[in-house]
């Protein structure tokens, strides 16, 4: 039997082709080429064969019990589909990247479907994708058009380590332990979304989940999406599947045009969820990240919770002083600096400098940032308008409306319909225009709420509206990547709401979150760690008492949080004393010392962010950072144990004359909390 072998940076993903040919099945997923294919078929419950197989793209009508990849239905009336026994199938592998394609055809000569996956010595992700093609004369509507499935055996049953929250919550940790049934997660809101991120992690349910293999798979996609791991019942392999959702979506084929789905990302490793992160980071910082130094990820100061939306020159001028002092890299002015922008109620669309605040223009601002040694950046939400606009006042059509039903505002605003050229033409001209010939270097782009009634009422496609939404906020930023390679690009949507590993292959950092509350902010990068990298953390230290986060912390501490990633500062700096700004760009001096390994090291956290102590270390070839937080009350006797070194090699703590082994490090180093009461950097710099 043909097996084909798709070799990633430790291991191989080998696939072989069902009998009777109505798919293709997953042998197996590991570090082991010549590994024995894991069992191919199951019992399934008066199911036919093809229900019993591990599938790595099926459809209702090849699958007739369990659950399936794409359902179809003709505008005859027809439904599901058949592949003909003989799929086309083209192997290739370059001695670095494997790929495989296989083409099936329905018996009917109606629909084709291309299966495609790659994978890369240079990392260890597998991607997946399919290509649907409408080959007959009529058309048919797609309820489900989902990406692929990964079939892998840790079951009955799994552990589905997953990612979720809310506004100001986002990233949280769930653990869900699914012996049978189905979990569901994804978003109906045209947006990647604060509920649930689109990766989970399935290991097995007992006592060997931290050390037997685990598997991670990933949607690359900011449009609504759904996941789901299917677990049935008795059975050894839990499916996961997921694309774009298949309740707010249906996607229309007429003769001759194709659907390409989104990209799915798929990771093994042989030891637990720990092996997962480590492979996420590098697959984001090597493939998807276009640069990993510091260009564009910049320490920034960004002035809107000091000002909100009362930006004007006098102000911002006087906050760029304090900035440049303490050490920020770029400026950047958030909400409030276009014509009419006096709160959320107006003005969104209007993306000229408004005349009151900034008299003579942002060249003025511009001007005095660049002459303090700074970068200059500005917000934008350039998908969406509010009502009072002159921009909604000229295109009231340009919004998703379903026909006649009243309007739903969100913060004020509408949703603009990215799924219609114009309205992405424009969006590219008005970027243009705010960026041409001003010395602007970073964008924040924020999308601050969810779609609704999306879709577009008479046209044949207009119910893929989310599919389109995406793929206009991505032409979008590929036209800012091209035309304006100098300008990095900040994503944002009301904090965390479109983060996606489609988002980072097209941004260079991220918001994590509105929620800055330092203790509440170290939960979510927990979280967010897990499956993406501090190089693209964004992260700002801000003042007290924050909103939601009412446990007081150190100035320290909230520094810590915020150098975890990449390090912004959010205060109002005119209400900081001579001493405290002197505090801080001391604070930023440690964070450039220990920046780049924060950036590309390996990550691996010391407990969890509830604990009495949690630190987090960051570990590179010649420096091992660790940076540790307390709770209130300096922790006594506090020992933590690196677990990145290597045994044999020297290490000096830095700030003393102490060397040690690796060996005799992981027996534990003092932390003292010399830095303050509740948080303390460590740093371990290699000498022999
Ligand atoms: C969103 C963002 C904030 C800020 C405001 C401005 O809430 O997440 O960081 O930019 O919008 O209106």
């Amino acid at each position: 039997m043909t097996r084909w072998q798709l070799a990633t940076a430790t291991g191989y993903y080998t696939v072989s082709l069902a009998p009777g040919g109505v798919g293709l099945v997953l042998d197996h997923w590991g570090p082991d080429a010549d590994a024995a294919p894991w069992t191919q078929t199951e019992r399934s419950s008066f199911g036919t064969a093809p229900d019993a197989m591990p599938l790595e793209y099926a459809a209702i009508g090849t699958r007739q019990v369990e659950g399936a990849e794409l359902i179809v239905t003709h505008d005859d009336g027809l439904t599901g589909a058949r592949p003909k026994a003989a799929p086309e199938v083209r192997y290739a592998d370059d001695g670095t990247v494997s790929r495989l394609e296989a083409r099936f055809d329905d018996v009917t000569g109606r629909i084709s479907w291309l299966t495609v996956l790659e994978s890369s010595r240079a990392h260890d992700v597998v991607r997946k994708w399919v290509e649907i093609e409408n080959t007959g004369s009529g058309s048919f509507e797609l309820s489900r058009a989902f990406s692929g499935a990964w079939e892998v055996p840790v079951g009955p049953g799994a552990r589905i380590d997953y990612l979720g929250g809310r506004w100001a919550q986002e990233f949280t940790r769930f653990q869900a332990s699914l012996p049978a049934g189905e979990l569901s997660l994804g978003s109906r809101q045209g947006i990647t979304s604060h509920t649930f991120s689109p990766v989970v992690t399935v290991s097995r349910t007992d006592e060997s989940a931290d050390t037997s293999a685990s598997f991670a798979v990933a949607l690359a996609w900011s449009g609504s999406w759904r996941m789901l791991v299917d677990a049935v019942p008795f059975r050894d392999r839990v499916r996961i599947s997921g694309g774009v959702d298949d309740e707010s979506n249906v996607i229309t084929l007429q003769p001759g045009e194709r659907f390409v789905s989104p990209e799915m990302l798929g990771i093994s490793s042989p030891d637990g969820p720990a092996g997962i992160q480590h492979r996420w980071h590098d697959y984001q910082r090597s493939v998807l990240a276009r640069s990993t130094g510091l260009e564009h990820r910049p320490i920034v100061y960004n002035s809107w919770y000091a000002t909100e939306f009362d930006v004007n020159l006098e102000h911002q001028s006087r906050l760029a002083d304090v900035a440049a002092r303490v050490g920020a890299e770029i400026f950047v002015v958030d909400d409030g600096w276009f014509v009419g922008r006096n709160s959320d109620t107006a003005g969104l669309g209007d993306w000229t400098p408004d005349p009151t605040k900034f008299p003579d223009g942002l060249d003025p601002l511009i001007t005095a940032v660049i002459d303090r040694g700074m970068r200059f950046g500005l917000w934008v939400e350039p998908e969406a308008v509010n009502p009072d606009s002159d921009l909604y006042r000229a295109h009231p059509d340009w919004i998703y409306r379903a026909g006649d039903r009243e309007l739903v505002t969100c913060r004020n605003q509408y949703v603009l319909d990215f799924g219609r050229d114009d309205v992405v033409e424009w969006a590219m001209e008005m970027l243009r225009s705010v960026l041409a010939d001003r010395r602007i270097s970073y964008l924040k782009w924020d999308m601050n709420r969810p779609v609704s009634d999306g879709g577009r009422p008479g046209d044949p496609h207009g119910r893929e509206w989310s599919v389109q939404h995406a793929r206009g906020y991505y032409r979008v930023m590929r036209m800012l990547r091209e035309e304006f390679p100098h300008v990095t690009v900040e994503a944002c949507s009301g904090g965390g709401g479109r983060i996606d590993n489609a988002v980072l292959g097209l941004t260079d950092v991220v918001w994590t979150s509105d929620e800055t509350g330092p203790r509440d902010r170290l939960a979510i990068q927990d979280g967010f760690l897990t499956a993406y990298p501090a190089s693209v953390m964004s992260s700002w230290v801000t003042d007290e008492p924050d909103r939601l986060d009412l446990e007081p912390a150190s100035f320290e501490f909230r520094f810590l949080v915020a150098m975890a990633g990449v390090l912004g500062i959010g205060s109002d700096l005119l209400q900081w004393d001579e001493l405290t700004q002197r505090r801080a760009a001391e604070l930023v001096r440690r964070y450039r010392e220990i920046r780049e390994v924060v950036h590309t090291g390996l990550v691996v956290a010391h407990g969890r962010p509830v604990d009495p102590v949690y630190a987090l270390e960051y570990a590179g070839d010649q420096l091992t950072c660790l940076l540790v937080y307390g709770r209130s009350g300096r922790p006594t006797d506090v020992r933590l144990a690196p677990r990145t070194l290597s045994p044999t090699a020297r290490y000096r703590l830095r700030g003393t004359d102490r060397e040690l082994t690796g060996e005799q490090a992981a027996e534990g180093i003092e932390v003292p909390f010399a830095l303050a009461s509740d948080a303390d950097i460590v740093i371990l710099d290699r000498v022999g």
